[in-house]
This record gives C-alpha cells, sequence and structure tokens, in this order.
C-alpha cells in the first residue's frame, strides 16, 4: 500500500531510493496493523521502530549535505522539520516500550498516522521543492 509514486520523485536517485526505503518501512508498519493473527505486535514494532529512527537519521545527514552542496535555499527549514521527525519518533519509542495488549494497536495507528502525514507533507510537498532548485 505504501510506495513510492511519481508524485514523490525528486530527481535524485539516491534521495529517491532511500525514501522508497521510508516507504517500504511504513508499508511493513501497515502490515503489522492489518495482521490480525499476530498477538503481541510490540517485539516487532520496536524493531521497526528502531529501523525507522537509525534509517531516517541517515538519511537526513544524506538529504542535508546534498541541500548544501546545491544551495538550497530552505535548507533551515528542512532541518527543522527533520529534528522534529526524529523527536516524534523518540517519543512513539517510548509509546512502544509501555504498550500493552490493550493500547497496542492504537499505538501502531498514532505511528502510521504520523508517517502518513510526513510522507504526505514533507516528502509530497517539502522535499519536492529541491526539484526547482537543481
Ligand atoms: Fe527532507
Amino acid at each position: 500500500m505504501y510506495e513510492l509514486k511519481e508524485q514523490y520523485l525528486t530527481g535524485m536517485e539516491t534521495i529517491d531510493d532511500q525514501h522508497r526505503k521510508i516507504f517500504q518501512l511504513a508499508d511493513q508498519v501497515y502490515e503489522l496493523l492489518k495482521d490480525e493473527n499476530m498477538l503481541y505486535k510490540d517485539g516487532e514494532l520496536l524493531k521497526i521502530v528502531q529501523e525507522l529512527q537509525d534509517y531516517t537519521k541517515y538519511h537526513f545527514t544524506e538529504e542535508e549535505i546534498y541541500m548544501e552542496k546545491i544551495g538550497y535555499s530552505r535548507l533551515e527549514e528542512q532541518k527543522i522539520q527533520h529534528e522534529k521527525f526524529i523527536e516524534e519518533l523518540d517519543k512513539l519509542n517510548q509509546a512502544v516500550q509501555q504498550i500493552s495488549l490493550r493500547n497496542q494497536d492504537q499505538v501502531i495507528f498514532k505511528l502510521l498516522d504520523y508517517l502518513t502525514y510526513w510522507l504526505k507533507v514533507h516528502i509530497e510537498k517539502f522535499d519536492m521543492l529541491i526539484k526547482k532548485e537543481i
């Protein structure tokens, strides 16, 4: 369900590949939410959240280096948004560590909701602006 479609392509292959990976991780969260055979989802969820944390940190650094290189005019705005995303994932990581059977779907939904917002707003709107400055 989550995949990198045309409207998300910046035209910068490395960045697009990294965004694709984030979409794949979002898709794993979605699959986990749908999985009705798994009772305790916390272990799996924590693994995905940690991978998301590691991968997005790596990606943001790479993206910022690239933006710096091309003299992208809205770099500061990007840095703030990236910082916020990292903070949000930290909070979600803590929520996962305190998860119970009663609220686990709620926490997964919250994570998915935030990721969807991120992909739609940050990548589709903000990262796309790089295109104009290449
Ligand atoms: Fe970005």
